[in-house]
Parts: structure tokens; C-alpha cells; sequence
């Protein structure tokens, strides 16, 4: 049976991917390594905590004797490598962690996989690497790296290090690059999640800058099941866009949850705009769609309502974040703005 390393798997998308993948498969075991920082939630895992082939280990991936110890304990031969600092507000607030866990922790992985010669290692990357796009235009994978924020850097650092262990030491490496997700168990301090809450709560919505700034947004189901295929069936060595060819202005989003949850615009404030605001992203994701047969499944209009209302159905679940140090943070970054 394959013994698969999951880094940061008690995070938004991680979690996602464990509960998606164990609910169909038990011909794998997965072994979750995450440190469980603010972002990591344990509660996120309850559909899968109780079965036999999952199971969860605390720590950091930048401590190499824990890594090494999860290598040759569970003969690991393949990593899927979801784990990191990953919101651009908390970057600029503060870089450093952002490039201790995001390139130091992924070069200790990379040393600790190489000794154990993996047979495979799939970075999970973002598309904000490429930087920014004016009006026109796709991310494609040939697209220059060209990252702007703390958070952005530290990703595209992580991938072109992941890259020179292919092209040095032939290491099975894959990157997938994906654009904005959304969907249940994403931390509040993401633009999805904190706008249904603060509207559920009839706070304000902050809405940085003109509020047109581009996402290109992809239901957390439809990246899982792509990095699941690239996994299975991707090129050594290549990377893979992987979006839904979905791209809106923030604040078309934030009246939508408005109107979903049939609140009122006035609820909308325009705040000072955050700095280095990188202003469009779109995804290009032709490779992964002739190349491995990937399509989206799901359509923003369904995936947005079952994300609002998951939030509806689990306060529980976010009223024991945002009751938390989140209210600490929530103040450092909206309070002055
Ligand atoms: P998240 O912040 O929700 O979760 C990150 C997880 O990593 C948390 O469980 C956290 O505890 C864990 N972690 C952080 N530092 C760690 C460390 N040093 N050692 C072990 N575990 C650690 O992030 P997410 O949104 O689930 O993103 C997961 C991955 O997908 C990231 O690599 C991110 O760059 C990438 N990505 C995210 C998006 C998005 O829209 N959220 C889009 C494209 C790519
Ligand atoms: P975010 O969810 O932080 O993702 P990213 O910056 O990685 O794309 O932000 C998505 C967009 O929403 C981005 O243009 C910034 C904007 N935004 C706001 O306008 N207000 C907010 O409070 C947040 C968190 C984001």
C-alpha cells in the first residue's frame, strides 16, 4: 500500500484533499504532517480521523530529524506538499515566517526526499508566481515568474528550488499552480470567507482599493481532483495551471454574498488598498485539460451557494475561530485602514 506524506494538511485546501481522497480510497495511507499553526484546524478532519490509513502527526516541516523520522518510519515514496504560510496580508504584515516555512521548510523536505530516493514529489503552488496581468491576457506555464509580494516570493523561490532538484538530481518533481480557491473550512481572513461571515454578522466589508481587482476562482473540490490527476498521471518535471477559467472584480463577489444572504450594500466600505495589490490573475489551464483530460466540474453559481451555505449550516465551526486570536489580528489589519 502507498504511504503518502501530506504536509499542512489540517489547512483549507489540505484538509479538503485528505476527506476527498480517503472518502473514495483505502489503498493508500496518508500521513498528515502539519504544524498547526492559526491555519490549521484539526476539526477540519472529522470525516476522516477515525479511519485506519490516516494518520496525523504534529510538526514542523522545517525540523529535519522529525522529517527524517517520518520518512524512514512510514517509508514514504511520495509527498504531496500542500503545507505553508499562505495569506498575502499576513505577509506584508510580517515576511519572515513566510520564508521559513515556505522555502526552508520545503528544502528540508527536498533534502530529506532526496535520501529517500522518492519516487515522487508534487509541489502545490499558486499562480500568483506569474505576478500580475493588465486587461488582457493568461497565466500559461511558460508564463515568467515574477512575484510581487512576500507571500508570492517565498512560493516561487519554493518552486524554482523544487526544480533544480529535477534538473540536479533527477528527483521526480511536479508543480501544480492553481488560482484562488474557495469552499468549506477556508480560513476568515480570505476574501470569501470573511465576506459571508461579516455579512452573517452585519459587520462591514472591507473592500480594498476600486474593489475591481481579478480573481480567477476554482471550487476547492475541482483543484483537489486536479492535483489528484497530476499526481497519478502527471509529467516528471512539469508544471500544471490549474484554474476554472473564472475570473470576477472583488466586488461583484461581495454583492453576490450581499445578496445571497440578503443583506444590504450599505454594508460595503471601501478601506485603503493593500500594498503591491497585484491587480488581475486568470489561469490558462489548456496543459492539464488536453494533456491529462482535467475539467472543471462545478460552476461558480452552485459552488458559491453550497460554500454560503456551509458557512450558514457550521458557525460553530468559524465562531470558535473568529473568537480567538483572529479578533488580535482582525484589528492589526483592518482597524488603521
Ligand atoms: P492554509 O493556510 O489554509 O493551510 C496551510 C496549512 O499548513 C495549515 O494547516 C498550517 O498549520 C500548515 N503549516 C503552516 N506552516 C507549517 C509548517 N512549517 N510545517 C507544517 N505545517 C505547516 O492554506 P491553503 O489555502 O490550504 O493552501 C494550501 C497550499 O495551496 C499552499 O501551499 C498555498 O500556497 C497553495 N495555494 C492556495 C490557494 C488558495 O486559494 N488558498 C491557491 C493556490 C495555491
Ligand atoms: P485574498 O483572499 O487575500 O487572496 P489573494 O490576495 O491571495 O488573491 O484576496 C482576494 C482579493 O480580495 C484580493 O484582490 C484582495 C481582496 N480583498 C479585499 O478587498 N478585502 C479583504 O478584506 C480581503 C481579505 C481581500
Amino acid at each position: 500500500m502507498k504511504n503518502i506524506l501530506v504536509t499542512g494538511g489540517a489547512g483549507f485546501i489540505g484538509s479538503n484533499f485528505i476527506n476527498y481522497i480517503l472518502d473514495k480510497r483505502d489503498d493508500c495511507n496518508i500521513i498528515n504532517l502539519d504544524k498547526l499553526t492559526y491555519a490549521g484546524n484539526l476539526e477540519n478532519l472529522m470525516p476522516s480521523e477515525k479511519k485506519e490509513n490516516y494518520h496525523f502527526i504534529k510538526g514542523d516541516i522545517s525540523n529535519f530529524e522529525l522529517v527524517h523520522y517520518i520518512f524512514e518510519k512510514y517509508k514514504i515514496k511520495h509527498v504531496i506538499h500542500f503545507a505553508a504560510e499562505s495569506h498575502v496580508d499576513r505577509s506584508i504584515l510580517g515576511s519572515e515566517i513566510f520564508y521559513r516555512t515556505n522555502v526552508l521548510g520545503t528544502n528540508v523536505l527536498l533534502e530529506v526526499a532526496r535520501k529517500f530516493e522518492v519516487e515522487k514529489f508534487l509541489q502545490v503552488s499558486t499562480d500568483e508566481v506569474y505576478g500580475s496581468l493588465g486587461k488582457d491576457g493568461l497565466f500559461t506555464e511558460s508564463t515568467p515568474l515574477s512575484p510581487n509580494s512576500p507571500y508570492s516570493s517565498s512560493k516561487a523561490a519554493a518552486d524554482m528550488m523544487v526544480m533544480s532538484f529535477y534538473h540536479t538530481y533527477k528527483m521526480p518533481v511536479i508543480i501544480t499552480r492553481c488560482s484562488n480557491n474557495y469552499g468549506p473550512y477556508q480560513f476568515p481572513e480570505k476574501l470569501i470567507p470573511l465576506m459571508i461571515i461579516n455579512s452573517i454578522n452585519n459587520k462591514k466589508l472591507p473592500v480594498y482599493g476600486d474593489g475591481l481587482y481579478v480573481r480567477d476562482w476554482i471550487y476547492v473540490i475541482d483543484h483537489n481532483k486536479a492535483v489528484e490527476l497530476v499526481f497519478e498521471k502527471g509529467k516528471i518535471g512539469e508544471v500544471y495551471n490549474i484554474g476554472a477559467s473564472n475570473e470576477l472584480p472583488n466586488i461583484k463577489i461581495i454583492k453576490l454574498i450581499l445578496s445571497y444572504l440578503k443583506k444590504g450594500e450599505e454594508l460595503i466600505e471601501y478601506v485603503k488598498d493593500r500594498p503591491g495589490h497585484d491587480r488581475r490573475y486568470a489561469i490558462d489551464s489548456t496543459k492539464i485539460q488536453t494533456q491529462l483530460g482535467w475539467k472543471p466540474a462545478f460552476t461558480f453559481e452552485n459552488a458559491i451557494a453550497d460554500t454560503i451555505e456551509w458557512y450558514l449550516k457550521n458557525e460553530s465551526w468559524w465562531k470558535r475561530i473568529i473568537s480567538g486570536e483572529y479578533q488580535k489580528y482582525y484589528e492589526i489589519q483592518y482597524l488603521s485602514r
